[in-house]
């Protein structure tokens, strides 16, 4: 085998990049855990013995996180006073749960993939799945605070004004039904923002609804906002004007029957809005940034949870466009177009 010397070196400066970067997910996971990245913006610039005694920690832990992140590009060092900070932009991302760009929850998403690594090793081997009721708990609440922050800034704003006529019938008041709601997160976004709506939220998964009922309790949302255990398929059928589906309809078993059931259960000029992971259709236009870590969430969570259903199609959460569509045809849903779209997410609208 001819090895090249400059393309070796070069790969393993990208190994060593992502192993660093691997390693540091777990100090992702303590950061936002223990308020670190909170702390240090609110009251940086900071030395390691002021952010333990903020945060009730251990000086010679935070020094050695503190460098860590400083390494990672996470924070700033300043070699003069010893102190710590965070530009605004590195807080956007890591202290501030309610910023268009915050992803500091997505440790618990990465955890749940290790912890439950040895139930989807053993489904390479037997070709079984993995359900989301056989997921660690930090799964969930780490999926719905990943999620959050792109459906808080654009479900409201962009993505249901891209419907044909959605948002007058919201505005007067319609039945929306959100189906594998999770935790209810777009749910509560759009009851708070319509209130003359009705929202019906539907989960297979009975501990996402019991969760969603209390956030929805706690957010005094519980007198337009209900919540009920029922998969895709078996939801009552109740003329809804709107049936979403978020980040979800590439995790079920059976996604043309999800969407059949869309049509028996649509009002007669209902609509239906997929929003998936951003796509292209074909694998080599998805060999990116964006769609490594896509497929490698696909790879660890969602193929596993589609094989464990019934037909267990396991679009995988880069399906694109083209896949979606011929679900949505064969399940009789034939005006098919793509409303909108950000970096993270494609935004299809389905109709009879
Ligand atoms: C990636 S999570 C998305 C949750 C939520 N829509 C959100 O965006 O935060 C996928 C959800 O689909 C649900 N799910 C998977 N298969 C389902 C099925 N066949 N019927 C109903 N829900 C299902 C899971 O329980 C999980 O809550």
């Amino acid at each position: 085998m001819d090895v090249n010397p400059d393309r070796l070196n070069a790969f393993m400066g990208k190994m060593v990049v992502d192993v660093g970067s691997a390693m540091n997910a777990s100090l992702i996971l303590l950061g936002d855990k223990l308020g670190l990245y909170k702390e240090l913006a609110a009251k940086g610039p900071m030395t390691s013995a002021e952010l333990a005694k903020a945060t009730g920690t251990t000086e010679r832990y935070i020094r050695e996180w503190l460098s860590a992140q400083a390494a990672s590009g996470y924070i700033e060092y300043d070699a003069e006073t010893n102190k710590f900070s965070m530009q605004p932009e590195q807080a956007m991302a890591l202290a501030d749960e309610e910023s268009p760009v915050f992803l500091g929850g997505i440790g618990d998403v990465i955890w749940a993939a290790f912890l439950d690594e040895p139930k989807v090793a053993d489904a390479f081997k037997t070709g079984k799945g993995v359900g989301w009721n056989r997921r660690s708990e930090c799964l969930f609440c780490g999926t719905a605070r990943f999620f959050r922050t792109g459906y808080k800034h654009h479900l409201v704003q962009e993505w249901l004004p891209a419907l044909d006529g959605v948002v007058e019938k919201l505005k007067s008041g319609a039945k929306v039904a959100d189906v594998g709601c999770g935790h209810g997160v777009s749910t509560r976004l759009m009851a708070e923002a319509f209130p003359k709506s009705r929202f019906y939220g539907f989960d297979y998964h009975e501990g996402s609804i019991e969760a969603a009922r209390d956030l929805t309790r706690k957010a005094g949302l519980s007198d337009r906002v209900h919540f009920d255990v029922h998969s895709a398929k078996t939801y009552p059928a109740e003329g809804y004007d709107l049936i979403c589906f978020f980040d979800c309809l590439h995790d079920m078993g059976d996604p043309v029957g999800a969407m059949k059931h869309v049509r028996e259960s649509m009002a007669a000029d209902g609509t239906c809005m997929l929003v998936e992971p951003f796509a292209n259709d074909r694998l080599e236009d998805n060999l990116n940034p964006v769609g490594r870590m896509f497929y490698a969430a696909s790879t660890m969570i969602c193929t596993p949870a589609s094989i464990d259903q019934e037909v267990g199609l396991a679009l995988g959460a880069q399906a694109g466009e083209a896949r979606l569509r011929e679900v949505a045809k064969q399940a009789g849903l034939t005006r098919f177009r793509r409303a909108t779209e950000t970096p993270f997410n494609l935004i299809l609208e389905a109709r009879a």
